[in-house]
């Protein structure tokens, strides 16, 4: 059967809907509502292990020895993360929505997201370093 050029040309990798489309106002969105996400994730994680004081101080510290396994570590550095960005970025949404600095958002963008970058490998170096041996706390 014959194929119309149209048709075959234009497909979802072509469109703006593809990741690899994305411009930068487009991840900061997705990224936003990512760790957002995340952190209300986080919230209600933290609710339940404080709830688990009502079932005296046994299941609390229960849950606390388990929470402090080395696994959840990795988990802690990529909260901070999640709280650095969206807090950040949050500061750029708020300047854009209340009209300033629209010419340089994707400026703002970047700067957000290096300083978050620079807070969390800070962040990691001293909640992992005593995972490996190192130093940090
Ligand atoms: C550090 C302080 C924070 C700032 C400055 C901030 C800022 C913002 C802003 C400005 C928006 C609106 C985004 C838009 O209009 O597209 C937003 C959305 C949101 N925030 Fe925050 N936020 C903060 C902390 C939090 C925390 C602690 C949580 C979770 C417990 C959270 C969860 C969310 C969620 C789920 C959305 C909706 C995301 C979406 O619809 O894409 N935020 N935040």
């Amino acid at each position: 059967m014959r194929r119309s050029r149209c048709t075959r040309e234009v497909g979802y990798r072509d469109s703006d809907a593809w990741p690899g489309q994305f411009k930068v106002g487009t991840w900061a969105f997705v990224l936003h509502r990512i760790s957002g996400l995340a952190l209300v994730l986080f919230v209600f994680i933290h609710l339940a292990a404080m709830a688990s004081a009502l079932r005296g101080q046994d299941a609390f510290d229960r849950t606390m020895a388990f929470l402090h396994r080395p696994v959840f570590r990795p988990l802690e550095v990529a909260l901070l993360a999640a709280l650095l960005f969206h807090g950040l970025n949050g500061l750029r949404i708020i300047l854009l929505d209340l009209g300033v600095g629209f010419r340089y958002q994707k400026h703002m963008f970047w700067a957000a997201f290096a300083l978050a970058a620079a807070g969390t490998l800070t962040g990691a170096w001293y909640l992992l370093a005593p995972l490996i041996g190192g130093m940090g706390r």
